[in-house]
C-alpha cells in the first residue's frame, strides 16, 4: 500500500517548485513513497511561502534558461538559509542566476546514461561511485557560480551534478524522480532527510478509507455512471466506487470495434466477477463511421473521446434514477501527458488522452475521478488493496482509444482484424513463455504504409506490423525489452505465416524518452 500525502500543516515543509516539466509530480509520488509528504506548487510562488520551507526542490522543464520568457524564480530564494535542489532545468536556472552559465549542448543527452561521483558528500552520501542516471536535455552548465562544486561528471555533462555545500545548493542535470534512475530514492532521501532534517511523516496506509469517504462526499445520493474497459485503472476505480456508494453505480462497457481478440468478452467476465452492475454497449459501428478519413493521433483521440461521451450520455438518459456523475479512471500520468498540472501552469502537451483532452466542452454530467492523483503503480497497489484478483490487477494496461492509435493513420474494420490478429500472436507467444510479469506492455501495432513482399512466385503489397515489448513500473519512461532474437524469429514467422494480409514484421527498439509507447 502506498504512503500517501496527509493534510497536516507539515504539507508545506518540503517545496516542489513546478517549472512544467513532465516529471514534476513524479517527485511528488516520489517522495510519497518514502513517506515523506510535499507540496507542488507553481514556479512563481511567493518568497513568504517558501520562506515556511524546509526544503525547495525545483523542477525541470521545457524551456531554455537563456530564452526571453523562460520560466523563472527570485533570486532570494537562494538567500533565504533554506536547502534547494534543482534537477534539471532547476539546476540550470540556479547556476545562471548565480553567476554561472548555461549554454546550449552540442550532444544532447535522452535516456540512460553512466555517471561518475566526484564528491561523495551531501546529497550522494553512502552511494555508489558510478551508477545509471536517465538524462533528457538539450542545454548544460558550462561555468559553475562563485563557491560551486561539481560534485558528478557524465561523458555528455562534465558538471552532471554541482553543489554549494555550506549553503546547501545542490544541482543534479540528471532525473533522480523516474524510475531508470538507479538511487533516484536514496538522492532524495539524503537531501531531504540529511540535508533538509525533515523526518518522514506516517504513512497513511487508508487511502481507500480516505478516497471512499471523498467519494461519498462528493456524490451524495446521487447515481453515477462508471466507463469501464475491463483494464486496470477503469476497473479499480469502479470497484473503489461501489464500494464507496454500492448500487448508485451503473458500470457501462462501450465495444467501441478497437479492442483486442475476445477482449469484450474476457473484459465482461472479469467485470461481473468484481459484482459490479454492468451494461453492455455494441457500438463498432457508429466509432468506426466517425473515424473514417482521420489519420492523425489527436484527431482519432479527439474523434473517440467524443464518441464515448455521445454514448454515455445516452444511457445515463435511459437510467433511472438519471446519473449526475460520469467516473473515469483517469490516473495521473493522463492528466500530465494531457498537459494539465495540478499547479495550473501548463507543461508541454503530449498527447489529449481520450479521458482527459478529448472530453467535449459542453458535458450533461459531472466528472468524478478518483485516481486523478495516482501514478500505475499506486492503483494497482490499491486494485490488491480492494481484493481484487491479480490477474485484473496485473493486466497490461490497454489505452482507451485502443487499436485506433495502434492502426498507424487511417483506421479501417480491415485494419483492426489484421492488427487484432497479430497483436494476439504477440500476447500468445509472451504469455507462454510466462514473461507477461515481466514487461510492463507487449503488443503489435500496424502501420498504413504498405511494403512489398514475396509470397510463393508473387510479389505481394501488405502491411508491416511492429511488435514491441516494454520494462517499465509507471510509464512515464521505459526501456524496450530486448527479447531473444530466437523468440522474435519465431514470432515473426507466425505473423506473416498466420496473418493474411501482413509482408513483414519489425520490432521497436526505442525508449522513451525519445520514445512513446503508442505510435498512434
Ligand atoms: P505513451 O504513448 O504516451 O503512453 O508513451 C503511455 C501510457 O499511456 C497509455 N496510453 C493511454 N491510455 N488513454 C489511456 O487510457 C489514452 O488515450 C492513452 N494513450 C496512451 C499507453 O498505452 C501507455 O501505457
Amino acid at each position: 500500500m502506498p504512503s500517501m500525502p496527509h493534510s497536516s500543516s507539515k504539507d508545506t515543509d518540503i517545496i516542489i517548485l513546478d517549472f512544467g516539466s513532465q516529471y514534476s509530480t513524479l517527485i511528488l509520488r516520489r517522495l510519497r513513497s518514502i513517506g515523506i509528504a510535499a507540496k507542488l506548487l507553481p514556479h512563481d510562488t511567493s518568497l513568504s511561502t517558501l520562506r515556511q520551507a524546509k526544503g525547495i526542490i525545483l523542477s525541470g522543464g521545457p524551456d531554455s534558461v537563456y530564452k526571453k520568457g523562460a520560466a523563472t524564480l527570485s533570486v532570494k530564494v537562494f538567500d533565504l538559509g533554506i536547502p534547494v535542489l534543482g534537477i534539471c532545468y532547476g539546476m540550470q536556472l540556479m547556476a545562471q542566476m548565480l553567476g554561472g552559465l548555461v549554454e546550449k549542448s552540442d550532444k544532447r543527452e535522452y535516456g540512460s546514461s553512466r555517471i561518475s561521483i566526484t564528491h561523495p558528500k551531501g546529497i550522494f552520501h553512502g552511494l555508489p561511485k558510478q551508477f545509471t542516471v536517465w538524462m533528457s536535455h538539450g542545454d548544460y552548465v558550462t561555468k559553475l557560480p562563485k563557491g560551486f562544486i561539481r560534485s558528478a561528471t557524465t561523458a555528455n555533462s562534465p558538471d552532471a551534478a554541482i553543489s554549494h555545500p555550506a549553503k546547501k545548493l545542490f544541482g543534479i542535470q540528471f532525473h533522480p524522480e523516474v524510475e531508470h534512475t538507479q538511487h533516484g530514492n536514496d538522492i532524495l532521501k539524503n537531501f531531504v532527510i540529511h540535508i533538509c532534517e525533515y523526518a518522514p511523516s506516517q504513512s497513511i496506509s487508508n487511502l481507500i478509507d480516505r478516497k471512499v469517504q471523498e467519494i461519498r462526499n462528493k456524490v451524495g445520493n446521487q447515481h453515477v455512471i462508471c466507463a469501464v474497459s475491463g483494464g486496470v485503472d477503469s476497473s479499480v476505480v469502479a470497484a473503489l466506487i461501489a464500494k464507496a456508494i454500492g448500487d448508485q453505480l451503473t458500470c457501462i462497457f462501450v465495444n467501441s470495434g478497437t479492442l483486442r481478440k475476445n477482449e469484450p468478452k474476457q473484459a465482461l467476465n472479469l467485470l461481473k466477477n468484481l459484482g459490479l452492475n454492468i451494461t453492455y454497449i455494441h457500438a463498432e459501428t457508429q466509432f468506426l463511421r466517425a473515424l473514417k478519413g482521420a489519420t492523425f493521433g489527436e484527431t482519432k483521440r479527439k474523434i473517440i473521446g467524443k464518441e464515448f461521451i455521445r454514448v454515455f450520455e445516452k444511457s445515463a438518459n435511459a437510467i433511472k434514477p438519471k446519473p449526475i456523475f460520469l467516473a473515469q479512471g483517469t490516473i495521473h500520468s493522463d492528466v500530465v501527458e494531457s498537459a494539465r498540472t495540478d499547479t495550473g501552469k501548463k507543461t508541454h502537451a503530449i498527447k489529449s488522452h481520450h479521458n482527459v483532452g478529448g472530453l467535449p466542452k459542453r458535458l450533461n454530467l459531472t466528472l468524478l475521478e478518483p485516481l486523478r492523483d495516482l501514478f500505475k503503480d499506486e492503483v494497482r497497489a490499491l486494485g490488491e488493496a480492494l481484493g481484487m484478483p491479480e490477474s485484473a490487477v496485473w493486466r497490461q494496461p490497454f489505452p482507451g482509444p485502443g487499436l485506433a492509435i495502434r492502426v498507424v493513420g487511417e483506421v479501417t474494420k480491415q485494419k483492426l482484424d489484421i492488427l487484432r490478429e497479430a497483436d494476439a500472436i504477440v500476447r500468445e507467444e509472451i504469455e507462454n513463455k510466462k514473461w507477461q510479469n515481466k514487461f510492463f506492455q507487449y503488443f503489435a501495432i500496424l502501420l498504413s504504409e504498405k511494403t512489398v513482399g514475396v509470397t510463393g512466385d508473387q510479389r505481394n503489397y501488405a502491411y508491416p506490423i511492429v511488435v514491441k515489448a516494454i520494462i517499465s513500473s509507471d510509464v512515464m519512461t521505459y526501456q524496450w525489452a530486448p527479447l531473444p532474437h530466437k523468440f522474435l524469429a519465431h514470432v515473426s514467422e507466425r505473423i506473416t505465416n498466420e496473418v493474411h494480409g501482413v509482408a513483414r514484421v519489425l520490432y521497436d527498439i526505442t525508449s522513451k524518452p525519445p520514445g512513446t509507447v503508442e505510435w498512434e
